[in-house]
This record gives structure tokens, C-alpha cells and sequence, in this order.
């Protein structure tokens, strides 16, 4: 195990070393108080402003691939191995501003400018990520970024605008800086003992490079805290001033990355991030792809991971209610033996979940799409984007002969854990797929339901719009109608 109390990443293209870092220190805090870069600026702290949003620079065999994140929640030893890019970064040596900055200025896309830094960083990622930036790209890059002032007319005309100015970077810079994260691979486990700034006390971080080095770690400190993507994790420290004596990050176990397609089903990594699996199940299921693109914004889904949403036990994590709804089954290690489970009994009751000490989530298997069978999911938010659900409903339905000979139906927000709708399965599996039978299905919910009142909705409103989801299902399963609100534009069309 490397011990060496050193992390070290790219900023600027030069090589920057931390010695002791504390480990749960963030990247904004560093950024602004550390290194006095003031540009990235703090709004919320919670993921939700895009003010902080930074990109990070990953290898990606002879590439690096970038990505906006938000730098509130990130915690600094994450960067080991990693490119930084800033505001400040963007800037020629001559003070001569980027295409996106210029952009901006010449659309009148700034007013108070609180929310510019964040707002070029992100235009800057989508134009790093190669993605054809039109229409919705652009509202999607943005969702994440919140402006109180400009109004998004003029920053979306800045997106549109930059596409044609901004130059194509140097292939021998890429090389250069490639060549430099490659001189940055770790081979061993990153180990590091710093201290709280806060408080003082000790603290240690490890960093695995492989699921047996993680595996081994997690059965010593069975109380440390995994940390996945950190848009739970980072919010304990910046919101609840919670201090993490063991922090164990998952980011670079290769094993926990990746997508494996094996015939019927695809084994997803629990280290996969959204914007990653958005990609590979929307492939397979549509709607489980555009709920996915629901969650958070674009930084929260660079960064959040499958697993994440999993392990978190939350009642009201989206991708659980359509992982269910397709029959997903989840992969728990321990050492070295792994045990498979139902993806619905990892849940017991509210904050209780099938996880025993020492164990993690290795990953999770989803089967592929069958003959017959219709799945839907619906998300129910006071915003389209950048908001937790009210209620998720989902339905895997295998209509035969137009008889329901199986139907899984998983809600989220209906219950303490995401729970299947047991009663209403059983009044749909046997019957003709009729109106009459999902009026049936509908009423028997009532017996699995019991939902709360919060801030999000009234118990009310969850157990009727629940209902209703399902006869959305029934009105798109037996017609051409499509009730679904795919994308903003979509919902402008259908207007
Ligand atoms: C602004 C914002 C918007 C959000 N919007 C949504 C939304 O629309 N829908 C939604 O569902 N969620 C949303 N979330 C919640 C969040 O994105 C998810 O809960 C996320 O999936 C957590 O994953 P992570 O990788 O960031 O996990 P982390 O924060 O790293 O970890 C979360 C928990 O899981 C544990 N953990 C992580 N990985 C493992 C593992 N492999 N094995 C065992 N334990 C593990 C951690 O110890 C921790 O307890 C939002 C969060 C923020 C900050
Ligand atoms: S400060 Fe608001 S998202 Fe980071
Ligand atoms: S310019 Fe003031 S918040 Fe966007």
C-alpha cells in the first residue's frame, strides 16, 4: 500500500502535488481558499447552483475525456490522477478570453456574473464532450446552472454562438497532457492521513486500484464510508459539518467502472456513473434512459453513480423503482464471495438496507428487454430538472395474446424504500390488458400503499397520481397515444 500522503493532478496543464490534504476537504474550498482562485464561486454547497462547476479531465485510453462537476461536493484527494480545469484556466496567457467567455460578453449573457463562471464552465464541457450541442444538448448543459438575473435567452444564444469559434486544441497538447496523466496512474492503493481543518482529528482516505484491494479494505474498517460520487457523501460534510474518520473511494477499482454486455443480461459497474449508464440502458429501455437524464443535472450525473443510488437505501432514489421494474438483481461483496439478491430485498424499511459489515456493492445486474414485454417510468417533480421525485412509478408489463402474463410495478416516494405494488400485480397477471383491469389494478393499490405527506406532496396526491401513472401505462401500452412528456421540447410540441 502507498502511503505517500501525496496527491497529484494536472491544473493548467502542470503537474500540482498536495502534500496532506485533509480528506474531506472540497475542491472549491481548496480552490478558493487554498489557492486563492476565486473564480469558481460557492452558491449552495449542495450540488444543486452550478456556480462551482469545474471540469475534470479523465485518461480514457489515449484520450482524456471531460466532464463538468460540481466542485462543492467533491472532495480533493478525488482529483489524484485527474486534469482540473477552472475558470481561470481558460483564459490565454495573454489575458485574451476563450470563445466561450467571448461568447457571453458579446450575447449580453451576464448581469450580475455570479453565476458566469459556472455557467462558461459547463458550455466549455459540452464543447470538450463533442456532443452536438443543439437544441436540447445546450438546455441540458445548462439545467445545472442556476442564473437569478440574465434570463437563459441570451446564455443560450452565448452556446450557440461559441460552437463556430471555439478552435480546435493542438494534438500535440493533448498528447502532452496524456502522456502526463498517464506519468500520474496509481498501481497501489492510495492511502493518506490527514487532518479535519475544522477540528483537527485524524483522518485517513484510501483509494483502491483493483475490487480485491477494495474488497480487502472495506472487511478492515467495516464502519468507513464508501465513497462513490459523493453527491450524497459530499453534502454530510458540507451541509451536516459531519466529519468522516475513514473514507474509502471507489473511483478507481476498474472492475466498478464498467458495463459488461453478457447476452440477456448487462452487468453495470457500481461505480458507473449516470451520465455513463444513461447511455446503455437507454438503449434498452427507453424510458429507464430518460429518467435517468431526469436525475440531477449533468455535473450531479458525471458524478453520481448507480450504485450510489442503490447503496443509499433512499425511498425516493429514481433508478431503483425502474431497476426493479425490469427484474434487476444486485451483487454484494464480502472478500472474496459475492452474494446475489433481488434488487427489492436490499431494501428492508427506511434506512435499513441487506448490507452487512464489510460488504459493498459490486454491481448491479439488468436483464435485456423481453418479447412482449412494455416498460414505462414516469417521474412526478415540482421541476423537470435538477428535482427529486414526488413520486417515480415503474412498470415492466409482458402483455401475451393481450393477457398481462407478468407485470413488476415499483414506485418510489410511495413508501419507506422503493416497494413493488404486490396487490396490483396480482390484480393485472391473468387478466385481458382492459381498462377494466387497470381500474382494478388502480384500487388495489390502495392495500400496498400508505404514503407520507412532505414538503415534495400530500399523501393524497402520491396514492391518486400513483393510480393515474398506472393507467398512463394502460393509455400508451394499448394506443398510439403518448401521454409521456419526453423532453422539454416535447412538451412546448404537445402544448
Ligand atoms: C443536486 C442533487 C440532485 C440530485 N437529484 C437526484 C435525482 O433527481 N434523483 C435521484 O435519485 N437522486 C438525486 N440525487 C441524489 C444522488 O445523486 C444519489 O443519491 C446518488 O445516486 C448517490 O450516488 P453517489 O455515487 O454520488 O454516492 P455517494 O454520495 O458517494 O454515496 C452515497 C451512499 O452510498 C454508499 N455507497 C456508495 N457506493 C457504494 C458501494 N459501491 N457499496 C456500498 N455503499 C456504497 C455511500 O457510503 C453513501 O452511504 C441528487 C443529489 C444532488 C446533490
Ligand atoms: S455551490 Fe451550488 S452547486 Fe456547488
Ligand atoms: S448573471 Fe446574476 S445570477 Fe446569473
Amino acid at each position: 500500500m502507498a502511503s505517500s500522503n501525496i496527491i497529484r493532478f494536472l491544473l493548467d496543464g502542470k503537474l500540482r502535488e498536495i502534500e496532506n490534504p485533509d480528506p474531506t476537504e472540497t475542491v472549491l474550498n481548496h480552490l478558493r481558499y487554498g489557492m486563492a482562485r476565486t473564480g469558481t464561486k460557492e452558491g449552495c454547497a449542495e450540488g444543486d447552483c452550478g456556480a462551482c462547476t469545474v471540469v475534470i479531465g479523465e485518461l480514457d485510453g489515449n484520450n482524456i475525456r471531460y466532464r463538468a462537476v460540481n466542485a462543492c461536493i467533491l472532495f480533493m484527494p478525488v482529483l489524484d490522477g485527474k486534469e482540473l480545469i477552472t475558470v481561470e484556466s481558460l483564459c490565454a496567457d495573454d489575458g485574451s478570453l476563450h470563445a466561450v467567455q467571448q461568447a457571453m460578453v458579446d450575447t449580453h449573457g451576464s448581469q450580475c456574473g455570479f453565476c458566469t463562471p459556472g455557467i462558461v464552465m459547463s458550455l466549455f464541457a459540452l464543447k470538450k464532450e463533442n456532443r452536438n450541442p443543439g437544441g436540447n444538448a445546450i438546455e441540458d448543459a445548462l439545467a445545472g446552472n442556476l442564473c437569478r438575473c440574465t434570463g437563459y435567452g441570451p446564455i443560450i444564444e452565448a452556446a450557440e454562438k461559441m460552437q463556430d469559434n471555439v478552435a480546435p486544441e493542438n494534438a500535440d497538447d493533448i498528447k502532452d497532457r496524456v502522456d502526463a496523466l498517464k506519468k500520474l496512474a496509481r498501481h497501489q492503493t492510495l492511502e493518506l492521513t490527514g487532518k479535519s481543518a475544522l477540528t483537527g482529528t485524524t483522518k485517513k482516505y484510501y483509494a483502491p486500484v483493483s475490487i480485491e484491494g477494495l474488497a480487502d479494505i472495506v472487511e478492515r474498517h467495516p464502519n468507513a464510508t464508501i465513497l462513490a460520487g459523493g453527491t450524497d457523501v459530499g453534502l454530510w460534510v458540507t451541509k451536516q459539518h459531519r466529519e468522516l474518520d475513514v473514507v474509502i473511494y471507489i473511483g478507481g477499482v476498474p472492475e466498478l467502472q464498467e458495463i459488461e454486455d453478457h447476452g440477456d443480461v448487462v452487468d453495470i459497474g457500481a461505480g458507473v456513473s449516470y451520465t455513463d449508464a444513461m447511455d446503455k440502458l437507454g438503449a434498452l429501455y427507453p424510458d429507464m434512459g430518460e429518467l435517468i437524464r431526469r436525475i440531477g443535472s449533468v455535473q450531479i450525473r458525471n458524478s453520481g453513480t448507480i450504485g450510489g443510488n442503490i447503496a443509499n437505501g433512499s425511498p425516493i432514489g429514481d433508478s431503483p423503482p425502474a431497476l426493479i421494474a425490469v427484474g434487476a438483481t444486485l451483487v454484494l461483496r464480502k472478500g472474496e464471495d459475492e452474494r446475489t439478491i433481488p434488487l427489492e430485498d436490499y431494501f428492508i424499511d427506511y434506512g435499513k438496507q441487506d448490507l452487512r459489515p464489510g460488504e459493498f456493492v459490486a454491481r448491479v445486474i439488468v436483464p435485456k428487454p423481453k418479447a412482449n414485454q412494455h416498460f414505462r417510468a414516469y417521474k412526478l417533480s415540482k421541476r423537470f430538472d435538477q428535482d427529486i421525485s414526488a413520486v417515480c412509478g415503474c412498470f415492466g408489463l409482458t402483455i401475451e395474446d393481450g393477457i398481462v402474463t407478468d407485470a413488476r410495478i415499483c414506485y418510489g416516494g410511495m413508501a419507506a424504500t422503493p416497494k413493488r405494488s404486490a396487490q396490483a400485480e396480482k390484480a393485472l397477471v391473468g387478466k385481458p390488458w382492459k381498462k377494466n383491469t387497470a381500474h382494478a389494478g388502480m384500487a388495489a393499490m390502495e392495500q400496498d400503499y400508505a404514503p407520507l405527506s412532505d414538503m415534495r406532496a400530500s399523501a393524497d396526491y402520491r396514492l391518486v397520481s400513483a393510480k393515474n401513472l398506472l393507467m398512463k401505462a394502460f393509455v400508451e401500452t394499448t394506443s398510439s397515444v403518448q401521454t409521456r412528456v419526453l423532453t422539454r421540447e416535447g412538451a412546448a410540441n404537445a402544448g
